[in-house]
C-alpha cells in the first residue's frame, strides 16, 4: 500500500490486513514487546485543522516504531501563504519518508500524493476520515468478534465520518444505515456505490434506521470549518441524537461509538455517552494502534 487517501482505494483484504497488524501491534505494546519497524524514518504531520487524537496517535506511533515525527502547522508553513501544494509535495519528499495531512479539501491530499514521491496519509478532510474508521472497525472486531453481518447505524450529519463509515463498513461485510435530515446526506457517489451492495439504507427516520443495530455511531452536528452554521445546525439536527429511545430501537447489546470530540446533549446524551464510555475510549485508544498499522503498511 503506497498511500492512505480514502478507504475506497483499499480492498477488503487490505483493510483486514491493516486491522490484523493493528491487533498485533496493540498486543506487543501491551506486553512491552518493542517493534521498531520504522527506525530512522521521519513523518511530517501537516495540520490545517485542530486535533487531539490524530496528532498524538501519529506522534506517539512514530516514536513507538523507532522513527520520528515533525508537527507542521499549516498556518506556519508556506503552504498557508499560498505556496502551491505541488511544490510543497516535491520539497517535503526530499526531507521526509512520509506525510500525514489533515486539511479541508480532499484534492489537496490527492495532489500531495500525485506530486510527491513519499507515502501520504489522510488524517481527515471534509470528504473523509479513513484513519478514524480503521480504528472503529478494529474496535467493532474486538467487541463483536467480527464485522460480517453486523448492522451499523450512523445518526447525524452525513459528513466525512459518515462517508468513511459507509465505505469501511460495507467493504467489511456490514449492513450500514444512515439517519440524517434531508439535505444533509452523505456523498452522493458513495451512497450510489453503497446501494449497489444491497446492504445500505438512508432515511430521515432515526428509529427506523436504528432498528436492530449492533453498533450505533454519531459525530458532531457541525464539523470543523462549519462553525458559522453551528446555531442553524442545532435546530436542523435536534432530533438526530443517540439517546435512550435510539438505544431501545437497537439490539439490547448494541455498542455505541463516537469519533470524539463529543457534544453532550447534542448528538448524544451524557447518560448514553457514560454508559458506553468503555467502548468509546477503547475506540480512541485504538487510533494509536490502527495508525501505527497504517504507518507500517505505507512506510516499511
Ligand atoms: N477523532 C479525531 O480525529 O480526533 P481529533 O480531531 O482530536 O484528531
Ligand atoms: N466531523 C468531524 C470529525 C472530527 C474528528 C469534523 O470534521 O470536525
Amino acid at each position: 500500500m503506497k498511500h492512505l487517501l480514502k478507504l475506497m482505494d483499499l480492498s477488503a483484504k487490505e483493510i483486514t490486513e491493516i486491522l490484523n497488524t493493528a491487533d498485533q501491534l496493540k498486543y506487543e505494546k501491551k506486553n512491552g514487546i518493542p517493534h521498531h519497524l520504522l527506525t530512522g524514518k521521519t513523518l511530517g504531520l501537516i495540520f490545517a485543522k485542530s486535533s487531539t487524537r490524530t496528532r498524538v496517535s501519529f506522534e506517539v506511533g512514530m516514536f513507538d516504531l523507532g522513527g520520528m515525527s515533525l508537527f507542521l502547522s499549516a498556518r506556519d508553513l508556506q503552504i498557508g501563504r499560498g505556496e502551491p501544494v505541488r511544490d510543497t509535495a516535491r520539497v517535503l519528499s526530499r526531507y521526509l519518508d512520509g506525510i500525514m495531512i489533515r486539511t479541508f479539501d480532499q484534492k489537496e491530499v490527492e495532489s500531495l500524493a500525485e506530486f510527491g514521491t513519499i507515502p501520504v496519509i489522510n488524517g481527515l478532510t471534509d470528504y473523509c476520515h479513513p484513519c478514524q474508521v480503521l480504528a472503529d472497525l478494529m474496535t467493532i472486531r474486538e467487541y463483536k468478534g467480527a464485522t460480517e453481518g453486523l448492522k451499523l447505524c450512523y445518526v447525524g450529519d452525513g459528513n466525512n465520518m459518515t462517508n468513511s463509515l459507509i465505505v469501511g463498513g460495507i467493504k467489511l461485510g456490514m449492513e450500514v444505515s444512515v439517519a440524517c435530515p434531508k439535505g444533509y446526506e452523505p456523498d452522493a457517489d458513495i451512497m450510489k456505490w453503497a446501494h449497489e451492495s444491497g446492504r445500505f439504507s438512508c432515511s430521515p427516520d432515526v428509529l427506523e434506521m436504528a432498528a436492530g443495530a449492533d453498533v450505533l455511531y454519531t459525530d458532531v452536528w457541525a464539523s470543523m470549518g462549519q462553525e458559522a452554521e453551528a446555531e442553524e445546525r442545532k435546530k436542523v439536527f435536534k432530533d438526530y441524537q443517540i439517546n435512550d429511545k435510539t438505544m431501545k430501537a437497537a439490539k439490547s447489546d448494541a455498542m455505541v461509538l463516537h469519533c470524539l470530540p463529543a457534544h453532550r446533549e447534542e448528538e448524544i446524551t451524557a447518560k448514553v455517552f457514560e454508559e458506553h464510555s468503555r467502548e468509546i475510549f477503547d475506540e480512541a485508544e485504538n487510533r494509536l494502534h490502527a495508525q501505527k498499522a497504517v504507518l507500517v503498511k505505507c512506510m516499511l
